[in-house]
C-alpha cells in the first residue's frame, strides 16, 4: 500500500512542485494550506501534471483541532512541512505573525503528529540560518548565525525546537532541509513562482522586467567583494530542490534524531550573470541600474552540497540556463500568475 504524506503549505510554490513529484512516484497526498500566498489552481495544475490528485483540506496549520482531524481521518506516514511566511521585508513590520504562523504554527503541527504517533517530518529551512558566515562554501557544520530579521530568527527558533523535540523522544526522525535560492518552475510551464505585488526576489523581479511588466531591475549593490562586485547566491532549480526532498522522506524513517542537509548546488552566481543568463535565454532585454545595496543583504552565500550527496545519493542536476529557461517559460504563459476561477 502506497505511504500517505501530509504537506503543509502545498499549494506553494516549493509545495505545489513536492505534491507533482510526490503523487509521480506513488505516494497518496493530502495538502493542507490555507491559500494566504498561494492559489487553488496550483493545485488543479499540479493535478494534470501528475494525472492524479491529492486530497485538498483548505485551512491553518495553527488550528489544532483541525488537524487532529485531519490525522484521525487519513492515515498519514510522513508529513512535510512548507506552511509558512516567507517575506524578509514583511517580516520586520509583522512579527508576530511570522513567529506565530512560522514558530507556534509548527509546535501545533508537532504535537498533533505527537498525538497521531508520526514521527517522520520534513522542514524547509533557509540558508538565511548561517548570518553572515567567514568563509564559502557554507557546511551543515558551520555555526548557526545571528538572523538579521524575524523570518530568519523564525526558521532558526523552529530549528532549535526541533532539536530540543527529537532529543526528548528518540522515535522522532526529522530532516531540516536548508535551502540556498529556489528558482526555475516546472518544465511544463503550469506550475511556478507566483508572487503577489511587486517581487522582492531576484529571478521573479527579472522574469517581469522581460515580460515588461517592470521598466527594469534594480541592482542592490555593485560594490560588494565579489568578481562583479554585485551579490552572488546559489541559486537552485526547484525540481532539484523538491527531489531533495523525497530523497530525506526515503531515508528518514530509518536514522533518528535530526539531520541537516543543505540544498543547493555549490556554485554561486552574481546578480549581473544571473541577468547576463536570463537575457539570452528569454532573447529579452533587461534593463538594469545600480542602487543602493539592500539592508541585511549579505555579499556572498553558496553551499557545500557534499553531506546531501554523500547522505542521501542527492545533487541537483540543473545549472543556471535551465533554471532561467524554465523561469521565463512560465512567465511567458502565465504573465498573471494563477487566475482562480
Ligand atoms: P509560499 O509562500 O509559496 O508557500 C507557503 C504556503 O504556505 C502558501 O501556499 C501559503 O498559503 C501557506 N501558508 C501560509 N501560512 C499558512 C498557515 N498558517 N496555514 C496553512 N498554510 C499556510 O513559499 P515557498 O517559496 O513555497 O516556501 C515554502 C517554505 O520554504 C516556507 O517555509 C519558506 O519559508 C521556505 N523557504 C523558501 C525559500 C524561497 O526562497 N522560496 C527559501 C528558503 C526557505
Ligand atoms: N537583488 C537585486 N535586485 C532585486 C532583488 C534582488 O539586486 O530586485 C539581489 C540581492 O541583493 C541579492 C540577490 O539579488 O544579491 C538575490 O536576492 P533574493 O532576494 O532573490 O534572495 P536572497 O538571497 O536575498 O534571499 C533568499 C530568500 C530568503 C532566504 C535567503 C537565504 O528570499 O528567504 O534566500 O536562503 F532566507
Amino acid at each position: 500500500m502506497s505511504q500517505t504524506v501530509l504537506v503543509t503549505g502545498g499549494a506553494g510554490y516549493v509545495g505545489s512542485h513536492a505534491v507533482v513529484a510526490l503523487l509521480e512516484r506513488g505516494y497518496s497526498v493530502v495538502v493542507v494550506d490555507n491559500l494566504t500566498n498561494s492559489s487553488r489552481e496550483a493545485l488543479r495544475r499540479a493535478e494534470k501534471i501528475a494525472g492524479s490528485s491529492p486530497v485538498f483540506i483548505q485551512g491553518d496549520i495553527r488550528d489544532v483541532s483541525l488537524l487532529s482531524t485531519i490525522f484521525n481521518e487519513f492515515d498519514i506516514d510522513l508529513v512535510m512541512h512548507f506552511a509558512g511566511l516567507k517575506s524578509v521585508g514583511e517580516s520586520v513590520s509583522r512579527p508576530l505573525d511570522y513567529h506565530e504562523v512560522n514558530v507556534a504554527g509548527t509546535i501545533s503541527l508537532c504535537q498533533v503528529m505527537q498525538s497521531a504517533s508520526v514521527f517522520n517530518l520534513v522542514f524547509s529551512s533557509s540558508a538565511t540560518v548561517y548570518g553572515e558566515p567567514s568563509s564559502m562554501p557554507i557546511r551543515e557544520t558551520f555555526p548557526t548565525g545571528k538572523p538579521t530579521n524575524p523570518y530568519g530568527r523564525s526558521k532558526l527558533l523552529v530549528e532549535q525546537i526541533l532539536e530540543d523535540l527529537a532529543h526528548s523522544d528518540e522515535r522522532w526522525s526529522i530532516g531540516v532541509l536548508r535551502y540556498f535560492n529556489p528558482v526555475g518552475a516546472h518544465p511544463s510551464g503550469l506550475i511556478g513562482e507566483d508572487p503577489k505585488g511587486i517581487p522582492n526576489n531576484l529571478l521573479p523581479y527579472v522574469s517581469q522586467v522581460a515580460v515588461g511588466k517592470l521598466p527594469r531591475l534594480k541592482v542592490f549593490g555593485n560594490d560588494y567583494p565579489t568578481s562583479d562586485g554585485t551579490g552572488v547566491r546559489d541559486y537552485i532549480h526547484v525540481v532539484d530542490l523538491v527531489q531533495g526532498h523525497l530523497d530525506a522522506l526515503r531515508v528518514l524513517p530509518d536514522m533518528n534524531g535530526v539531520h541537516v542537509w543543505n540544498l543547493g548546488t555549490g556554485k554561486g552566481y552574481s546578480v549581473l550573470q544571473t541577468v547576463e543568463a536570463f537575457a539570452k535565454v528569454s532573447g529579452c532585454e533587461v534593463p538594469f541600474e545600480f542602487c543602493e545595496r539592500r539592508e541585511g543583504d549579505i555579499a556572498e552565500c553558496w553551499a557545500d552540497p557534499a553531506k546531501a550527496y554523500k547522505e542521501l545519493g542527492w545533487q541537483a542536476r540543473f545549472g543556471i540556463e535551465k533554471m532561467v529557461e524554465d523561469a521565463w517559460r512560465w512567465q511567458r504563459l502565465n504573465p498573471d500568475g494563477y487566475v482562480d476561477q
